[in-house]
């Protein structure tokens, strides 16, 4: 590991304890802590229902699922993000289509997406990149205009807000993600949030190979003799755990992801303080810095920090910038480059045939990215040796322009 890693979970004993609870109670899936868990991501993102998975992939793939999504039809998105935000397109048969991003907030241009609407559009899949909300209003308005519904691709977004909207809140349905580099992790895991039943009802049957729904969050439910492997007295309520509706995966988080996911939900808000400081930290020691652009966040986003990436000019290429990440990594500070565009993947480009210049905007930023170090814990120090050995990369960079 870096002597200051590129990211860190935060976890304290309130995690801990819950986790050998959880362990003790003999309950390791199905059982309350995932109500709980739902519960809690749902009521901070104002949805009715939250539906949690083992990944933030295996619920866009379900959302897709539940609204029918397949073999011709055309989903809109962005190639400016992890890979999951267009291959869950992919797993269903259906076309990704790509437009270009807004190079300030690096989400999609809603203008380009209201060009890219076909008779054929299904789905548009919107991503809050690094957190940043911006423009989710108009790609809303956009999928509203056009009766196409809007997926939140919000796994970097958990407790941020937009004009007075939590971000998950602008789609049909938001899908968050829970690996230990997001802002609540439980190791592996996710959470799909919506208002619409039917659709819940759908993942919920399809996150557990297809079985009917038990209704595992019923006040006052009579004992019923357990009748599945899990020793989940509900399940039959629902029907047997040998009978399978429709065809459906194992995408379930188990009672002890959940109950990390409890603790981190119950210090959300001190958590996104601290990415908050971090962030300010980082802002304020790179503010004097000619040859970087700092993110851009508009003074109406409350921004979800999930990491800090920032970008050098256009003076700078790819060969230089990666020589940079190269030089800090060699001096022990995780950095990275945050995305690739995902249309150059050579899967995407060996299928598709994107050539360079398809999306010259996501191109030109992600040749010149650098996610810095980011995590709860970092103190000033850190922040300090982190841009000082990138300062001292970036001298390095122009002396070798010089000569
Ligand atoms: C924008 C975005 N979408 C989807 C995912 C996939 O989430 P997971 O890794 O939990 O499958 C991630 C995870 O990094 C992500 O950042």
């Amino acid at each position: 590991m870096s002597f200051i890693p590129l990211s860190q979970p935060d976890i304290t004993d309130l995690e801990i304890d819950a986790v050998i609870e959880t362990m003790r109670s003999g309950r390791l899936s199905i059982g309350p802590r995932q109500a709980r868990f739902e519960e809690l991501v749902a009521d901070r993102t104002q949805r009715r229902l939250g539906i949690a998975i083992n990944s933030g992939t295996a619920g866009l793939h379900l959302v897709l699922l539940a609204l029918g999504i397949g073999p011709g039809d055309e989903v809109i998105t962005t190639p400016f993000s992890f890979i999951a935000s267009a291959n869950c397109i992919l797993y269903v048969g259906a076309t990704p289509v790509f437009v270009d991003i807004d190079p300030r907030s690096l989400n999609m241009n809603p203008a380009l997406v209201e060009k890219a609407i076909t008779p054929k559009t299904k789905a548009i899949i919107a991503v809050e990149v690094f957190g940043n909300p911006c423009h989710m209003e108009k790609i809303a308005q956009v999928a509203q205009r056009h009766e196409v519904p809007l997926i939140e691709d919000c796994c970097e977004g958990l407790g941020g807000m937009h004009m007075g909207k939590p971000i998950g809140s602008f789609g049909r349905a938001g899908v968050f993600g829970f690996y230990p580099n997001k802002q609540v992790t439980t190791g592996e895991g996710g959470m799909i949030v919506t208002d619409d039943d039917r659709l819940a009802e759908a993942c919920r049957s399809m996150r557990n190979q297809g079985r009917p729904v038990a209704d595992h969050t019923a006040p006052n439910q009579a004992p019923v003799k357990p009748t599945g492997p899990s020793g989940d007295p509900f399940l039959s309520l629902g029907g047997s755990w040998l009978h399978h509706e429709r065809l459906g995966y194992n995408y379930r988080l188990s009672e002890i992801s959940c109950a990390l996911g409890i603790a981190q939900m119950e210090r959300l808000d001190v958590m996104l303080e601290s990415r908050r400081r971090v962030a300010s930290l980082y802002m304020r020691k790179l503010m004097d810095c000619p040859d970087i652009i700092l993110p851009n966040v508009e003074v109406w986003e409350d921004m979800s920090w999930f990491v800090f990436v920032i970008r050098l000019n256009d003076l700078y290429t790819q060969v230089e910038r990666d020589r940079i990440i190269v030089g800090m990594r060699r001096h022990e500070i995780g950095a990275s480059n945050y995305f690739p565009p995902i249309h150059l993947q050579p899967f995407y480009r060996e299928k598709f045939g994107f050539e360079k210049g398809a999306f010259p905007l996501t191109e030109s930023v992600s040749q010149r990215t650098i996610a810095l170090p980011f995590y709860n814990q970092m103190d000033e120090t850190q922040v300090e040796l982190v841009v000082h050995t990138f300062k001292v990369m970036l001298q390095r960079e122009q002396l070798l322009k010089r000569d």
